[in-house]
């Protein structure tokens, strides 16, 4: 560290670099606009419930809040748990950046409009309602019952004030985004409709509203265990990507590795995420490396970073309830891997759900190690739940354990 009083700057003599050589990271735009918030600033792996996180009185927005940034997250995108009052209403907001709202308690509804426009388009939520509020319209929570409604926001807001960088702007701006919200009767009615996500192929849901995503119906997806049900919701024109899926009782996803951004929501269920740095390799716990893989346990309203830090990390997500595991996904804008810029028109490989000898990113049950499957069996067996890991989930030479490696 250096000693030099600011404002001098000394040219190096020869040999020696410039600049301090060690220095500790600066905060960004979104780092100082959350500080200036007065509100806590949560950042961890993740966290058991966000019904725990103490919340402070937020001046801007009215209610109680606190900002959340996992480890991993940062600048991908941001989030924040915020209190909607009994029978009270959070202030009208507005702003040059998407949000998605997890509704994780408590009922309610919002209303949304263009600037200029008297006509308020209003929608109701519930416990498990998932919606977006259109970009840059004014929109206002109000609360229908008397008890606290508690909103996980997520939001483009790093993306957009770390280049901007100017608040005034971002809150203030004039412009209305026609084309993302077309102002039509029905633009918060849910839509059921399936089809292709354009990229993928996977199973996708163009629906500004989802009413409950705790019990509304997946399609079959099977990448990531069997049976694996999945559905990803298109929002409101959003870059933001987000998804749904969900595990049956009984059953765990196989560990696969990517890139930091996505944040799982557990919904439904209970359970557990192991998540380990790849250079550990596939079996850490028999290699004796165990103190360098993190945990996160998390029921309903629990949050966990897939893969906290930059680089690849590992991660398997287990779920203990009778009901499953369902969980929703959070990847902000343009980071999941097939959202990601690149060259256009390379050929890409859906690599989290093809198994490692195939060129993939996820390991195969049989070549993960040992102690995974017995902790899940006897963790299941406190719980009084029946393990349906088939055992030849994990034969190599079983056409199951071959075909679910290959499921694209
Ligand atoms: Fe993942």
């Amino acid at each position: 560290m250096h000693d030099t009083p600011a404002g001098h700057w000394h040219e190096p003599k020869a040999g020696q670099n410039a600049g301090f050589g060690s220095f500790k990271r600066a905060a960004m735009p979104y780092d100082r606009f959350m500080e200036s918030e007065g509100i806590p600033v949560y950042r961890s792996i993740g966290a058991r419930r966000m019904q725990d996180l103490p919340l402070a009185p937020w001046k801007r927005l009215g209610g109680r809040g606190t900002y959340i940034q996992l480890f991993g997250t940062e600048g991908l995108w941001g989030s924040y748990v915020v209190e909607v009052p009994g029978a009270g209403a959070l202030n009208t907001d507005k702003h040059l950046y998407e949000k998605v709202v997890f509704v994780i308690e408590g009922r309610g509804t919002t209303e949304v409009w263009q600037d200029g426009e008297t006509k308020r388009h209003v929608f109701e939520w519930q416990k498990g309602s998932l919606f977006s509020i259109p970009l840059n319209t004014n929109h206002r929570m109000i609360n229908a019952s008397s008890a606290p409604a508690l909103l996980y926001c997520g939001t483009t807001a790093p993306n957009v004030m770390n280049v901007i960088d100017n608040m005034d702007f971002i809150f203030n701006c004039p412009y209305s985004f026609t084309d993302r919200f077309s102002g039509a009767e029905d633009y918060f009615k849910p839509k059921d409709d399936l089809e292709p996500d354009p990229v993928r192929g996977l199973a996708m849901r163009r629906t500004n509203l989802i009413p409950d995503i705790i019990n509304t119906q997946l399609p079959l997806d099977n990448r990531r265990s069997p049976g694996y049900r999945r559905v990803e919701p298109f929002m409101a024109g959003n870059r933001f990507y987000l998804w749904i899926g969900h595990h049956e009782t009984g059953r765990y996803s196989k560990a696969h590795k990517h890139m930091s951004a996505a944040v799982l929501l557990c919904v439904k269920g209970k359970g557990y995420t192991y998540t380990w740095p790849a250079d550990l390799g596939m079996t850490p716990w028999k290699d004796g490396l165990s103190d360098k893989i993190l945990r996160q346990d998390y029921e309903y309203g629990g949050i966990v970073s897939a893969a906290p830090m930059s680089g690849d990390w590992f991660h398997q997500h287990f779920g203990i309830g009778k009901e499953g595991l369902r969980v929703s996904a959070w990847h902000g804008p343009n980071n999941q891997r097939s959202r990601k810029a690149g060259k256009p028109g390379e050929q890409l490989i859906d690599a989290g759900a093809i198994d490692i000898k195939k060129g993939g990113a996820a390991i195969p049950y049989y070549m993960e190690d040992p102690n995974i499957r017995v902790e899940f069996a006897e963790t299941l067996k406190k719980q009084g739940v029946e393990s349906r890991m088939n055992p030849e989930f994990y034969d190599s030479t079983s056409s199951a354990a071959d075909e679910l490696g290959d499921v694209m």
